[in-house]
């Protein structure tokens, strides 16, 4: 594929190839030396219609290690504010030499429409409810670092599912890998049908993580409840906040991941936020090493990777 647009459209040999090429990335960013010459001459525009600061700054120092030349379009300093559409805007940008568009957006298939426009290669940073697959990988890439295969684990995803991207590629990407994924959250906050894919839906948090080795809790997304909260932030916090008691029901070793930014106090308190469990820091630098590995991959290669 020119494109990463999803979880969804890589094989299991495609993700396996990514994230042993993420381990190398990150015995690059171990040395004291991180910069590498791979991309030199190569551009990299991070075009992003939606706030972030992992994936935004993640992408760009990925670039820069690797010597590619990196430029960040905030949409409200661009011509975007004048009117101008993701068409226009994307093909301005390839005109100026992009090999790659990083692009996050407030709507589902907006980087699938803008891959179809460019011949430049695009990558989705998160687009709308749908999904944000280089957060996947890197969850993926931290639980295997931690536990080894992911055949098997048992993977507790709670909070807001509805909202969340993060959710979606996580389903696609450990359901193909063979991992026992348990959704959970308020009936309000989970879409009928997922089982479809593959997944186990609970609405008791204790059932979610009984026994399970991974708990990856999600930040309720505020500025996407048009309706409202049901139930509120209190109660939600006292049905689906990841304490340290509720922990004490998962795995022995278990990991607890969240992509960031948290609501401390919400879905996760702070104790367990910084505690012996938690890899949300390692998560971040996962970051690094999985879209190094990814620009490697897609501009050091002609057409498939
Ligand atoms: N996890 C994540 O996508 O974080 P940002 O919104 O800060 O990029």
């Amino acid at each position: 594929a020119k494109d990463l647009i999803t979880m969804e459209q890589l094989s299991v040999e495609e993700i396996e190839n990514i994230l042993q090429t993420a381990r190398e990335m990150k015995n690059v960013l171990k040395r004291d030396i991180k910069k590498i010459p791979t991309l030199r001459g190569k551009a990299i525009i991070n075009l992003f219609y939606e706030a972030s600061t992992r994936t935004r700054t993640s992408f760009e120092l990925a670039g820069k290690y690797m010597s590619a030349d990196v430029i960040n379009i905030s949409t409200s300093t661009s011509s975007v504010v004048k009117g101008e559409s993701l068409k226009d805007t994307g093909l301005t940008l390839e005109m100026m030499g992009a090999d790659i568009v990083v692009i996050r957006h407030s709507m589902s298939g907006a980087p699938q429409m803008l891959g179809q426009y460019l011949r430049a290669r695009v990558i989705n940073a998160g687009d709308g409810f749908h999904e944000h697959p280089t957060q996947a990988l890197l969850d993926m890439m931290t639980m295997k670092e931690h536990l080894g295969e992911l055949k098997g684990l048992k993977v507790a995803i709670i909070g807001d599912i509805l909202h969340s991207r993060v959710a979606r590629s996580n389903i696609h990407g450990l359901t193909k890998m063979g991992a026992q994924v348990w959704l959970c959250g308020p009936p309000t906050l989970i879409p009928h049908g997922l089982e479809k894919l593959g997944v186990k839906v609970t609405y008791d948090i204790n059932e979610a993580l009984q026994d399970a080795q991974v708990v990856m809790m999600l930040r309720i997304q505020l500025e996407r409840q048009k309706a409202g909260l049901f139930p509120t932030l209190r109660e939600y916090s006292q049905l689906f906040g990841l304490n340290r008691e509720r922990l004490q029901l998962a795995a022995k070793d278990c990991l607890v991941l969240h992509p960031g930014p948290m609501n401390r106090g919400i879905e996760i308190s702070g104790e367990v936020a910084d505690g012996l469990h938690s890899v949300i820091n390692e998560q971040v630098t996962h970051g690094v090493a999985v879209r190094m590995a990814l620009l490697y991959l897609m501009l050091g290669q002609k057409e498939e990777w």
